[in-house]
């Protein structure tokens, strides 16, 4: 705050009466709106809005430098880089709109933040293939099932999974065009899954716009706890858009995006050079980890949608 201290001001009751008055302006000016929904979007906007700026009484300036803070998303912002998705997810927005549209059901795994490092088109590899496509970091072994909330295996869940390497970069922040750490995989008749990755390591979000520059100034670290996104989606189950954790990383309790949940923290257990593998495979002097993640899906009926485009791709 710069000092007005307002906020805490009683506001006289004809100044109070003079912005109510413009509140109800606004609020009437969408009466003319066709879409019943778009109407109450608007119009429920219009009051909470109108209440953030009265209650901490905005000042020009500050309303200037939101304004900039904005005109300078829309400049970072392209086909690569979404500062507004990034806005939101500093915010919580994206954890909350989630929250609202994946309503916990039984023992359905639960979802988390899609992130910007999605992409299609990601090499399919056999169960028990690796996907880390030459990305530097630790290999770690995966396995687990995927059933609907009465147990039943689902055979032929199609499973996709997308990393940062150990140096905190997904594939696609390189100048070059490789594709690694990702891919896509499906479930055997029993419902199970197996994949070779690398251990997830931390990484910030990208912060060298205006969301960082937000960060910094409020002394917020832009570091997100280490993990590796899944998703998960089976003919006639609400699709799973998640993440899993890894338990006793200190990143937990301050995830720069908020999109830690006690149920997706998993224990990646460490294995010293020369203890076999699962599948045989030799990995010389190099220690891995293994992590299992037992995937539950809620029924499609159930709430979902979050207007994510990803969650549109058919099986
Ligand atoms: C990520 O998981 O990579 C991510 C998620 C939200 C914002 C930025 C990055
Ligand atoms: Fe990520």
């Amino acid at each position: 705050m710069n000092g007005n201290s307002a906020a805490t001001e009683q506001v006289a009751t004809e100044q109070q009466a003079r912005e109510q008055a413009l509140v109800e302006q606004v609020v009437a000016s969408f009466e003319t709106a066709t879409d019943p929904r778009l109407k109450q979007l608007m119009q429920a906007l219009t009051r909470h809005l109108h209440a953030f700026l009265c209650a901490v009484r905005l000042t020009e300036e500050e309303w200037q430098a939101a304004i900039g803070f904005l005109t300078a998303a829309g400049h970072i912002t392209d086909d690569k880089r979404q500062e507004f998705i990034l806005l939101s997810d500093v915010l919580g927005a994206s954890m909350q709109t989630i929250a609202i549209n994946n309503e916990a059901y039984a023992n359905a795994t639960e979802a988390t933040v899609l992130g910007p490092f999605f992409v299609e088109g990601s090499p399919e590899i056999p169960l028990g293939g690796d996907l880390s496509g030459g990305a530097a970091g630790q290999p770690c072994w995966v396995e687990g099932t995927v059933t609907d909330t009465d147990g039943t295996p689902m055979a032929g869940a199609r499973i996709e999974v997308w990393e940062a390497d150990e140096d905190g970069f997904y594939d696609v922040q390189y100048d070059d065009d490789r594709m690694a750490a990702r891919g896509h995989l499906f479930t055997d008749e029993a419902g199970t899954y197996r994949f070779w990755a690398i251990t997830p390591t931390p990484y910030p979000i990208p912060h060298d716009g205006p969301v960082g520059a937000l960060l910094d100034a409020v002394g917020r670290s832009p570091m997100r706890a280490s993990h590796l996104h899944f998703d998960v989606r089976a003919e006639g189950k609400r699709t799973l858009i998640t993440h899993i954790f890894v338990r006793g990383d200190e990143l937990l309790t301050r995830d720069a995006v908020f999109g830690v949940k006690d149920s997706l923290v998993h224990d990646f257990v460490q294995h010293p050079a020369g203890t076999p593998t699962p599948d045989g495979r030799d990995l010389g002097a190099r220690s891995w980890a293994g992590v299992r993640f037992d995937v539950v899906l809620a029924p499609a009926h159930t709430a979902t949608g979050t207007g994510i485009p990803s969650a549109d791709r058919s099986l």
